[in-house]
């Protein structure tokens, strides 16, 4: 069955505590967490210590998404932090820079996560695939949620599914951004295991029905 991964870039930042009960009795199955930088994307969000924070209120699995430049420098921070998950942009550093965090994400015990921009053909998760447990599909351009879905992104995501299969990985395939219980089908479809979904959880106030929503439960 599909994951649904809420982002909590989406919810009410005062209350974050009581968001993230909502979503994890309208049984959320892993909670996105998006970091950005104000360089690698044009916008701010949240950082370690909201993590920390949130790493002590729940044992919920967390997403990190980092939406940053030279992710290297700080991955170990993100995984001390409290992170069960770290993805990096393959467009954030060069090929070496990305494979070495790659690698001490999961020399630290985490999964390490991969995410391709909306302009990055599915071949540049190719010289990581040994080194990952997620590849992410953006199907907005990274920075801001409440973006519509972007349909162009069906194939990358059909074109990885197969890469996975035809080697028989084990790689999860994550795809973010526009999902709602309309785009969600078609990211399935396709081939993604794992929806992130802002909006379309937080905006809503029944969490529950929201999520339910997506997994096609309507
Ligand atoms: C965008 C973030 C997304 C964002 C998704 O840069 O990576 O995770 O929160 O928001 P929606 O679901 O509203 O598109
Ligand atoms: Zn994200």
């Amino acid at each position: 069955m599909v994951r649904i991964a809420p982002s909590i870039l989406a919810a009410d930042f005062a209350r974050l505590g009581a968001e993230i009960d909502s979503i994890r009795e309208g049984k959320a199955d892993w909670l996105h967490f998006d970091v950005m930088d104000g360089l690698f994307v044009p916008n701010l969000s949240i950082g370690l210590p909201v993590l920390e924070s949130v790493r002590r209120y729940t044992d919920m699995f967390l997403d990190v998404h980092l939406m940053i430049r030279e992710p290297g420098r700080y991955v170990e921070r993100f995984c001390e932090a409290g992170a069960d998950l770290v993805c990096i942009h393959a467009e954030a550093d060069a090929e070496e820079g990305i494979r070495a965090a790659l690698r001490e994400i999961r020399r630290l015990g985490k999964k390490a996560g991969l995410a391709l921009k909306p302009g990055t053909a599915w071949d540049a998760a190719l010289p990581f695939i040994e080194d990952v447990d997620l590849i992410l599909v953006m199907t907005v351009e990274p920075g801001f949620g409440g973006q519509s879905f972007m349909a162009d992104q069906l194939e990358k995501i059909r074109a990885i599914r197969a890469l996975l299969k035809e080697r028989g990985l084990r790689c999860e395939l994550e795809v973010d951004g526009g999902i709602n219980a309309e785009t969600a089908p078609l990211a399935v479809e396709a081939g993604a295991d794992v929806l992130v979904a802002g909006s379309a959880v937080f905006g809503k106030s029944d969490r529950r029905a929201a999520i339910a929503a997506l997994r096609g439960n309507l």
